[in-house]
């Protein structure tokens, strides 16, 4: 027997219908289709248009299919662990909402905050409740509604972000299958080149700060892709390298979709060729905390017990983390 891991045993997923296409941002700000695609890799992304629906719904909406993929009584659910950059209100926690939403009315909830790495912190964080013994279901959840603080003016951010919610469902393993290991960082010092600087502690709502438009997302493209370049890359070269794996061994590469070349760049770091890594930003541009578990969502049906993925994310904060998981069951059937 080997030692008590984290084990994915199950993933689910919620897009909005809504599509934004490059040809629509043609018609709103100074840009083209060939600039979008050769800078970025997009092509569309998912937009949850209806003003009352927020994070909490795409998160809940992922959960419930998740659930019935496994028929799964959500009273078994002990932990919610929800990543987002964009919950429904500062508090209670999206998580709250969410876990209210499916009935887990056992479990305890709570968000975390780390922006594109947040799916791989809250990961690794309910992974340590899975490996302690503390808890056998931990549902760790990615959503994010982009769309509500990207400045539809703004051509340099508005194009990169979509909306979407996917989540897994941690349980205990004790085959050798799970999270095998994980590194994460953070470094706030260059917490001004990604942020929102309106509706904090810091410049609460006011006259002034809509004015300044401090209520929507700010990035400094230049320095924050220089950062992610080299972030990402060293990160996931960690993890494989600590582990001697080498490209052979890897199934997939799972990089958050925020750019397609610093994906490129993470992978030739690695030695693994495109055809093994995860690439969905076309279809839904950075969705934030949930881009790395929307792909486990899309290849789910093809991976198999034993595959091993590296998980790679740089985002906001400066965050910045990489995890190695064998995953654990073969196609959609856990
Ligand atoms: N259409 C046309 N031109 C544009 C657009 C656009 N949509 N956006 C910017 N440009 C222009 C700029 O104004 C600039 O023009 P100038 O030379 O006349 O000043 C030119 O294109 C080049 O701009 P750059 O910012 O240098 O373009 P770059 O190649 O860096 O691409 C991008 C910008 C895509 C944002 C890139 O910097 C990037 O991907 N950065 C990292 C994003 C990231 O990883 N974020 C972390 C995760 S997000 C999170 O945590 C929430």
């Amino acid at each position: 027997m080997q030692s008590l891991r984290a084990a994915i045993t199950a993933v689910g997923h919620y897009l909005p219908e809504d599509r934004l296409t490059n040809a629509d941002f043609e018609k709103m700000v100074d840009t083209n289709d060939e600039w979008i695609r050769t800078r970025t890799g997009i092509r569309e992304r998912r937009i949850l248009k209806d003003p009352t629906k927020a994070t909490s719904f795409m998160a809940a909406n992922a959960a419930k299919e998740l659930l019935a993929k496994r028929k799964l009584d959500p009273k078994e659910i002990e932990l919610v662990i929800v990543a987002t950059v964009t919950p429904d209100m500062f508090f209670p926690a999206t998580a709250c909402l969410v876990a209210a939403e499916i009935g887990a009315t056992n479990a305890w909830a709570y968000d975390i905050s780390a922006a594109c790495s947040g799916f791989l912190f809250a990961l690794s964080t309910g992974a340590r409740f899975i490996e302690s013994g503390k808890h056998k279901k931990v549902l760790v959840i990615g959503a994010d509604k982009m769309s509500s603080i990207v400045d539809y003016t703004d051509r340099t951010t508005c194009v990169l972000f979509g909306d979407g919610a996917a989540c897994v469902l941690l349980e205990p393993d004790t085959q050798g299958y799970g999270l095998m290991d994980s590194e994460e960082h953070s470094d706030g010092s260059q917490w001004n080149s990604l942020c929102m600087l309106g509706g904090g502690s810091l410049n609460p709502p006011s006259a002034v700060t809509i004015e300044k438009k401090w209520h929507f997302l700010h990035q400094e493209g230049q320095p924050v892709f220089k950062a992610a370049v080299k972030g990402m890359a060293d990160v996931a070269a960690a993890i494989v390298e600590r582990n001697q794996l080498t490209g052979d061994d890897i199934r997939y590469l799972v990089p958050h979709q925020a750019n397609l070349r610093i994906i490129d760049a993470t992978a030739r770091r690695m030695g693994v060729g495109m055809d093994k890594v995860m690439l969905n930003i076309e279809r839904y541009g950075n969705t934030t905390a949930a881009t790395i578990p929307l792909c486990l969502a899309d290849w789910e049906a093809e991976l198999r017990k034993g595959d091993n993925l590296i998980l790679a994310a740089f985002g906001g904060g400066f965050t910045w983390g990489a995890a190695w998981i064998r995953w654990a069951y073969d196609g959609t059937g856990a």
